[in-house]
Parts: structure tokens; sequence; C-alpha cells
């Protein structure tokens, strides 16, 4: 394992992302991990990531100067270096001009670190203060034109530094210096690999749950499938798969996934139908938040309701992330007593967001991984392609996308529109292409002319998003050959609607949903 020790980098899960890729475990722990817990974890490298802070601001985190003389290699990352250079005693300054995206590198010494990282590679930079003298035992492996000190090394005692981000794709030789530090510097071998992931996994949840049962809320995202194909695998038929079907789900789709699960892969699912509760709560609300409140609170009735007819169960299966439970620098210790607080828990905005009294224990066998993980070890165990790679659809469904009252005519007419969205872009093979592709349904109406008819009707809003991550995003610049491919037919075939509009707002300042 290497651990990266975050003081607060945007790019800390990146760098742990960067180091799993190569087959290596790696998790993200507070800057103010002590020596004898690690001690304890016995890594085999540490990392110190960069940070927002100046290592001379008052308060600037630093981490415990032990962890230097644990004999582990340890890479210090921009702020990360600066610490190191700083806390063994030599001299961070201000930098006459600070180093802001790319620049070349050039290497002094391309051994261990740099072996393999051409000279003049582009490097990723993004730097205020540089470090001007070494401490004993340092000396400069590459720079820059505007940094003297762009890689550093102590041989001697296997401590190493980079000013730039080797886990920003901009860097070109960012892998292989990577690569250098887990397999040559810290000696680790390739065993984070899903097979074994997979194995591990069922040999820990069959410990954990015996033959008791184990109820899973599914809901044909790649996440809970995901865990329904693994738990499935571990423990057989103790595992029971609850569909709940709220209504707001896209055409066709809770049939499918009734028959992919339970007919073409035999996981049983207990299909729970709750369009007409849901609907009924939603009656006359037309405020985003009250909807989402509400949706919320009645799958969780709804959920307990069944839970108790199926039920008893002993355990609730979860499909957490690591980005849920990652332990980042300011969300997870007490600032006044420096104790770690609990984990963040994934409230965000999932609906299966349960209460926290619920009397069962959990299984959350993905807890350790990274959504990408989750995504290749879906495959590896046999989920189609279909799901592991649909797009994202909130909880809430459709329900969010109808501005104003959600009624059943509206479900209807959204549920059309969105059907040939999808449908045009599938049959041009550019579904793939987006990050989300889907329609929005406005409550007002507008006059346009069909026929020699005049007409009044909704409009409904194309909302195509690229993105990394779903946290910043931007419009797709469609061609607009498709985007009237899509408009004719909406218009054409959806009754209800008779104008279809492009939004062209990227994320910030908008959202991807509307609602
Ligand atoms: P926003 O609209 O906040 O969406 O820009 C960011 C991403 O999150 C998805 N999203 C949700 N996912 N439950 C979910 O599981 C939700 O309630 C929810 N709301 C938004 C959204 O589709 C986008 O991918």
């Amino acid at each position: 394992i290497i651990i990266i020790l975050d003081f607060g980098s945007q790019y800390s899960e990146l760098i742990a992302r960067r180091i799993r890729e190569t087959e290596v475990y790696s998790e993200v722990l507070s800057y103010r991990t002590t020596a004898a817990q690690l001690r304890e974890i016995k890594p085999k490298g540490i990392i110190l990531s960069g940070g927002p802070n100046s290592v001379y601001d008052q308060g600037a985190p630093e981490c415990d100067p032990e962890i230097f003389q644990l004999g582990v290699p340890v890479l210090g990352v921009c702020y990360g270096m600066q610490l190191m250079v700083k806390q063994l005693g030599g001299r961070v300054e201000r930098a006459k001009r600070g180093e802001y995206g790319k620049a070349s590198l050039h290497i002094d010494d391309p051994t261990d670190l740099l072996t393999n990282v051409e000279n003049g590679s582009t490097m990723w930079m993004s730097h205020g203060d540089s470090c001007v003298d070494l401490p004993l035992g340092f000396e400069v492996l590459a720079h820059t034109d505007n940094t003297p000190c762009a890689a550093i090394a102590d041989h001697q005692r296997a401590l190493f530094g980079v000013q730039f981000h080797p886990e920003v794709v901009h860097s070109v030789g960012g892998i292989a210096l990577i690569r250098n530090f887990v397999y040559h510097i810290c000696h680790c071998d390739p065993t984070w690999t899903t097979d074994a992931f997979i194995e591990e996994s069922i040999r820990e949840v069959r410990n954990q749950v015996g033959d008791r049962r184990v109820l899973l809320a599914l809901s044909g995202g790649v996440d809970s499938s995901t865990l329904a194909f693994l738990l499935h695998r571990a423990i057989g038929d103790n595992l029971t798969c609850m569909f709940i079907d709220q209504g707001f789900m896209r055409k066709g789709e809770p049939e499918r996934l009734v028959e992919l699960f339970d007919h073409q892969f035999h996981i049983p699912v207990q299909y729970v139908n709750a369009r007409d509760r849901f609907l009924k709560q939603l009656e006359g609300v037309t405020d985003p938040e009250e909807k989402r409140r509400l949706i919320g609170h009645e799958f969780i009735q709804v959920f307990e309701e069944e839970s108790q007819r199926l039920g008893p169960f002993d355990y609730l299966a979860q499909g957490t992330l690591y980005p849920d439970v990652i332990e980042s620098a300011d969300s997870n210790v007490d600032p006044k007593t420096g104790e770690r607080v609990a984990v963040k828990i994934k409230s965000h905005h999932n609906v299966g967001g349960l209460p926290k009294n619920l009397r069962f224990k959990l299984v959350e066998p993905l807890r350790k991984l990274f959504k990408d993980e989750v995504r290749k070890l879906g495959r590896s165990i046999g989920l189609p392609e279909e799901i592991v790679r649909r797009h994202p659809f909130p909880g809430p469904g459709l329900a969010i996308r109808i501005i104003g009252e959600v009624t059943s005519e509206r479900l209807n007419i959204l549920r059309d529109a969105d059907f040939i969205v999808r449908d045009e872009i599938s049959k041009r093979g550019i579904y793939h292409d987006y990050w989300q592709a889907f329609a929005v349904l406005l409550p007002i109406r507008s006059v346009g002319v069909m026929g020699d008819k005049r007409t009044y009707a909704h409009p409904v809003v194309l909302r195509f998003i690229t993105s990394e991550d779903g946290m910043t995003a931007d419009w797709a610049r469609v061609p607009y050959d498709i985007l009237e491919a899509i408009s004719n037919r909406i218009v054409n075939e959806v009754k209800g609607v008779n104008r279809v509009v492009y939004d062209i707002t990227s994320k910030p300042p908008g959202t991807i949903e509307w609602e």
C-alpha cells in the first residue's frame, strides 16, 4: 500500500487513482496521521500531496516530522515537497515569478525517479513558492526555466520531491514517474487487480455475513448493480434485491432491469410498484427541494415496509464508494481537538440515503473503490455494458426533470421525449460521447402552428453535457443535424410538446440537472 497524506489538494484523490492504475493499492489519509500510525499501516511508500497553502502561512498544515525517519520512501508533490524541504532544514521562498501551467522539464539526473521520463517533457506546474536551499543530503534531479529545484532527491534516505504535478494528464512523463516511485523506489508488487479484488471481497463478505440474509436496494445504476452481482456470487440466494419503482424512471427501464437481473442473470429481484404512492406525495408540489425531500422520505417509508414484509434481514448492502469515505484534510478532523470525526457519509442527493437508525448492519464491499474501478469490476464480474456505461441518472429520476408539479401526464410526455433523445444518439453510435444527454419538461406553454392549427403546448429543453466527473461540466457542441432530427421527432411524435430548445449553460454557473 502507498499512503497519500492529504494537505487539502484537489488532486489527492487523483494521485490515489493514478497509483491504483499501476495495480498498486493506495489510500488517502489526513496529513495529521502520525508516524506511529503509519508504522502500523506499514506502507511501502508515502506521498505528501499538494495543498492550497504556503508553508509559511500561519497554521499551514504540517506532517509529523518523524515520518521522514520511518525508513519508508517519501515523495512530496508541490506543497508536499516544500513542506519536506522546510521541515528538514532547507528554505522555501515566495518565487519572483510563480509558475502556472505547462513547463518544460530539464533533467539533470535521469536515474531512479526520472527513469524513462524524457528530457524536455511537459509537466504541469501550479505554485507561487519555490525551494531555494535544499536540506543536507538533497540534490537537484531536474529544473525548469523558472524553477531551479523542480525535482529533488536524497537518495540515501529515499526522500523525493517534485514541484510539478505528475498526476494530472497534462504532465507527459507523469505516469512514468509515478511508476518509478511505486515500483523501483518502493518495490511494490502489482497486486491491486480486479480479479484479486473480487476474490478477496467474496471471502470477506462470506466471513462477515455467514449464512445470514442481506438486503440490497437496487436502482439500476452501476454501483448497486455491481454490488448485486458481487454479493450474489458471494452468498447466492441469501441476497435479496429490492427494486422500488417510484415511477420516475425512463421508458422501459424498470421492465428491462427485472428482465436482465431476474431472467437473464438469475438474480431474483423483488419488484415493488410504488408509482401511485410517489405521485400522490408530489401532488401540488412545485418546490425542487421539497420534491427531493418528499421523494427521499417516501422512499424510506416504502423501503421499511417492504423490508419488513420480505425480512427479517440482518444486513443491508450499500454501494458506498471510496470518495464517500475518503479522509480529506479538513473534512475529517475536528479543528479544535485534532481528533478524527466520523467519515463523510453519502448524503449527497441519493435516494437510497437511508436513515441512520436502521437496525441493519452494513455490508459495503465497494467502499475501497473509485467509480472507474467499480466500472471495471462490474465488467469483469459479468455486468452488461448497457449498465456499466449508462449515463448517470439521478435518484429522484424524471421527477426533477419536470419543472413544476409532477403529474402522470407530464411524466408520459417527458418519458417519450427522453426516449427519442436516447434513441437518436444511440443509433448514431454517439451515446458515449456525452456525459449525459436528456430532456427537461417546462411547465409553461407557448404558441405554435401545426398543419393549419394553432397549438399551445409545452417546450422541452435538451441538455447535453460533457464532463469528467460531474463536478464541473460544459454544454456539448452537438451537431445541428442531430439537434434537428431530435427536435423534429419530439414535436411530431410527442403530444403536448410544440417547441424544443437547447440549454447552452455550463456548470458552474448552471447545474447539470434543472432542479
Ligand atoms: P448537478 O445537477 O448537481 O448534478 O450538476 C451533478 C450530477 O449528479 C447527478 N444527480 C444526482 N445523482 N441522486 C443522484 O444519484 C440525485 O438526487 C442527483 N441529482 C443530481 C446529476 O445527474 C449529475 O450527473
